[in-house]
């Protein structure tokens, strides 16, 4: 009688020889939650300097346009860094999913997935909507894009320079009553997902240890709120007649 019993196949376990390191970084959950960690804080850190950017509207048309052409003005640099910023929202987004994908496929049917593993456990309606949330600001980028980075050319003079008057496109779509709620609710989105994922970036790249992460915690609420609120300050102003 021949032996159909064949060896137990290994191959899922033991990564290929010819795979590079970086791959298997990428790869492991560690290498996820760093990669969607460092793109999450770089990603804070745009959008700080952004809302800051955007108060300037508050000084004056003059100012605004000023300071976006002045960013503009530096061609080579501008658009790299406008490339760079495009990678770095497709890796936080596409690694986010992926880490969202694991763990459902990991999680056992019918068993409730928010639980804590042990001590204070940090699991809120922010980070249990995550994913719900990231999406809708990835649906809200594209938007966002086509209405003022691809939207109407203005032009104005400035210093004896014909320039972009942003300011003109950005008052005037904030006179509109479904942008200023619109972004009213987007901003309520976002304050939500920096509300989990600025401590959860810290903790992922091991800045936090016992002591410090509720102290981070709280500290992560207050990034959430405050972006939010900063953002929200210019439509409401416009669309009550404060600025324009
Ligand atoms: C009231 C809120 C906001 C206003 C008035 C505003 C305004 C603008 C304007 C005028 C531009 C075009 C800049 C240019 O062409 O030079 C822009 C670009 C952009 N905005 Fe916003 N923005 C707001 C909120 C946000 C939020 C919440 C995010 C992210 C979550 C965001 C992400 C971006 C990105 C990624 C760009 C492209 C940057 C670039 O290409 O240089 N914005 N925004």
């Amino acid at each position: 009688m021949t032996n159909t019993l064949k060896a137990p196949n290994n191959q899922a376990e033991t990564p290929p020889p010819s795979a590079s390191p970086l791959l298997t970084f990428y790869r492991s959950s560690i290498g996820k939650k760093l990669i969607t960690g460092f793109t999450g804080l770089a990603l804070v850190t745009f959008v700080l300097v952004h809302m800051a950017g955007n108060l300037l509207l508050f000084v004056g048309r003059d100012a605004y346009n000023a300071y976006a052409l002045l960013v503009s003005n530096f061609h080579v640099v501008y658009y790299a860094f406008e490339l760079a910023l495009a990678a770095i929202v497709l890796l936080h987004a596409w690694v986010g999913i992926e880490i969202f994908w694991r763990r459902r496929q990991a999680r056992p049917e019918g068993y409730s997935a928010y639980q804590s593993a042990g001590g204070a456990s940090y699991q809120t309606l922010s980070s249990r909507t995550m994913i719900i949330t990231g999406l809708a600001l990835a649906v809200f980028l594209v938007i966002h894009l086509r209405t003022f980075r691809f939207g109407t050319y203005y032009p104005t003079e400035l210093g004896g320079d014909t320039v972009r008057d942003l300011a003109r496109l950005v008052i005037e779509k904030f006179n509109e009553w479904p942008y200023v709620v619109g972004y009213t609710v987007i901003l309520g989105l976002l304050a939500s997902h920096l509300r989990h994922g600025f401590w959860s970036a810290l903790q992922s790249i091991g800045l936090l240890n016992r002591e410090i992460r509720p102290l981070a915690y709280g500290t992560s609420a207050v990034v959430g709120v405050g972006i939010a609120a900063g953002f929200l300050l210019l439509p409401w102003a416009i669309y009550l007649g404060w600025v324009g």
